[in-house]
């Protein structure tokens, strides 16, 4: 298993754009507009790819759910170089995944987790040794949801408190999963117990502080909520881009772990520096500059002035154009 330490900066905004609209559901990072994509035989390799590993996460969530077994080998020669490959940062395989159905989310979104959450770890410089890791307990970060019924996973609508109570319980029964799997550390066990803990304290399942969290918990949970914010489930419609980036910015101190979401931020918006955007007050300019103190509220160049976003609150960026 190798992993290319030299192609660490940031992605360009139409490979994440491309990235996520692949690995989520109903083409929902809406206010991020479709682009042409340039298909090529690599892009077509890594399209299939990415098309079967949704596909063998789904075969193994069954096999798991059936037998409480995890096929270790299969995951590692098989979907995981997927994942790497993806966040390898190859561009424009989207249009890939808009034709599959809902219940497909749950699977979508474990590689989706997975491609983000080694994204960051590179951002993050991550070792090459523990970057493997990283990407395995991302892909199996909600493996414990094979023990909660799909009708309940799936539901449209608000959950009963025990059906939420039984839903929470996916952190424990993954942790059990992954710890009798030999060959699985203790590293991965814990982001399966621990991704949804929050810094603050409010999370679950025991509300730990930041301190007693582990560190790869902590970034896919960051990969975690802006993939699901930015997804259509069954329960919620997706949310714009630009509102997923203003509210997990909101919970900088709080939710997440300061550094990792902020490197997450900066590297997502330093992406989209040079991009033509539409503003939320109907005009068109340019990205010409993050804003040291707030990365999410750039400065925009609209004709010939400079509108910072830090100073006009009122005004968002309501779509990417170019
Ligand atoms: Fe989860």
């Amino acid at each position: 298993m190798s992993i290319d330490n030299n192609n660490l900066k940031p992605l360009k905004s139409n490979e994440l754009d491309d990235i996520l609209k692949s690995l989520q559901t109903n083409d929902s990072v809406k206010s991020i507009e479709a682009k042409e994509p340039e298909k090529n035989y690599k892009e077509k390799e890594v399209s299939g790819k990415i098309e079967d590993a949704v596909k063998q996460v789904e075969d193994i969530f069954n096999f798991v759910s059936a037998t409480e077994k995890i096929p270790l080998a299969e995951i590692k020669n098989n979907v995981i170089p997927t994942i790497q490959h993806a966040a390898d940062a190859i561009p424009n395989f989207s249009h890939l995944f808009q034709e599959l159905e809902m219940d497909d989310y749950t699977y979508r979104h474990n590689i989706g987790v997975g491609v983000i959450a080694t994204l960051i770890g590179k951002w993050l410089n991550v070792s090459k040794d523990d970057l493997p890791t990283l990407t395995l307990a991302a892909t199996l970060h909600d493996i414990g949801k094979t023990k909660i019924p799909l009708e309940i996973l799936n539901k449209p609508g608000k959950l009963t408190s025990s059906e939420y109570a039984l839903v929470k319980k996916h952190t424990i029964f993954g942790y059990e999963l992954l710890s009798k799997t030999e060959g699985i550390g203790i590293e991965t066990c814990l982001v399966a117990l621990q991704h949804h803990e929050r810094e603050d304290g409010r999370g679950y399942p025991f509300g730990l502080k930041s301190d007693k969290i582990s560190y790869f918990s902590k970034i896919v949970a960051v990969a975690d909520v802006f993939h699901a914010m930015s997804s259509d489930r069954a329960y919620h419609d997706s949310t714009p881009f630009y509102k997923v980036i203003k509210q997990m910015n909101e919970d900088v101190f709080g939710s997440f772990e300061p550094t990792i979401l902020l490197t997450f931020l900066r590297s997502v918006m330093q992406s989209l520096v040079g991009e033509k955007v539409k503003l939320t007050n109907g005009k068109i300019g340019k990205i010409v500059m993050l804003n040291q103190f707030n990365v999410t509220m750039p400065l925009i160049l609209v004709g010939s002035d400079i509108v910072d976003l830090s100073r006009n609150r009122e005004i968002h960026i309501e779509k990417i154009l170019s």
